[in-house]
């Protein structure tokens, strides 16, 4: 049996003031019988930690660099997420692969950047509204995900991914559980060809998840938690729908 596992992706949301309100908010709702983690801004991780020591929850980031080091401004590395303890970063968020056009070959690196300093990638795949009225939603999520098995070959079974409908994305739309079901098996049967793992591992689904359609999602066989946006800014929304992952 899969543990459940919710995260919230704060997205470039929050402040110094709203994120103490929040992250008291949901010391005082938790623990839960999921896993909980909150993804956070860059400057706010660390402050996240102090407020999240001796929780359950972890935290951890929403993109990281898929170099080591070096001259690149701007950038920020796996080995600094893990070096202020980051348990987990979100890589190829559909909003990093539209505003900073990154590939499916970039976000399969960051994966393996991530990795390699022990912090766990949650790999976001997905398609657009007019990709799924193509009906190119297998195609193209299988692409995207045979980009991270090709490159992680045997580690493939470290990572969490989320399938993620960009339609779904902040729109107040959700897939259906059974069209977010059929995608997430379609996942499984893919990581299932490449790594003996694929029955222990969390396929995370993300798009307009809120307290009401939380449980029925989480109810599906393939479903083992969420990635939540707009519901994670509100301790109540986020605490709700961890309480239905339980
Ligand atoms: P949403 O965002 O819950 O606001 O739709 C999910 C996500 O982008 O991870």
């Amino acid at each position: 049996m899969r543990k459940k596992l919710v995260v919230g992706n704060w997205k470039m949301h929050g402040s110094r003031a709203s994120n103490a309100a929040l992250l008291s908010g949901l010391r005082e709702a938790g623990p839960w019988n999921a896993d909980v983690a909150v993804c956070v801004p860059f400057p706010y991780i660390t402050e996240t930690a102090l407020a999240l020591t001796g929780q359950a929850m972890s935290f951890g980031a929403q993109d990281c660099s898929a170099h080591e080091q070096g001259a690149y401004t701007g950038e920020v590395s796996a080995a600094m997420l893990a070096d202020v303890g980051c348990r987990y970063v979100i890589v190829g968020h559909s909003e990093r692969r539209a505003f900073h056009h990154e590939s499916d070959q970039l976000v399969a690196d960051k994966a393996k950047a991530a990795l390699a300093h022990g912090v766990t990638p949650i790999v976001c795949v997905g398609e657009t509204r007019a990709e799924r009225e193509a009906g190119q939603t297998e195609a193209v999520v299988k692409r995207q995900l045979a980009a991270v098995i090709h490159t992680l070959t045997h580690c493939i079974g470290e990572i969490v991914l989320a399938y993620e409908p960009v339609w779904a994305i902040g729109t107040g739309l959700t897939a259906s559980p059974e069209e977010a079901q059929a995608v997430h098996a379609v996942l499984r049967m893919q990581l299932h060809a490449a790594t003996q793992k694929s029955d222990a591992m969390r396929i995370l689904y993300g798009g307009s998840v809120k307290p009401d359609n939380a449980v029925s999602l989480f109810g599906q066989p393939d479903i083992d938690g969420g990635l939540i946006g707009g519901a994670a800014l509100k301790a109540a929304d986020f605490s709700a729908i961890c309480r239905a992952a339980g």
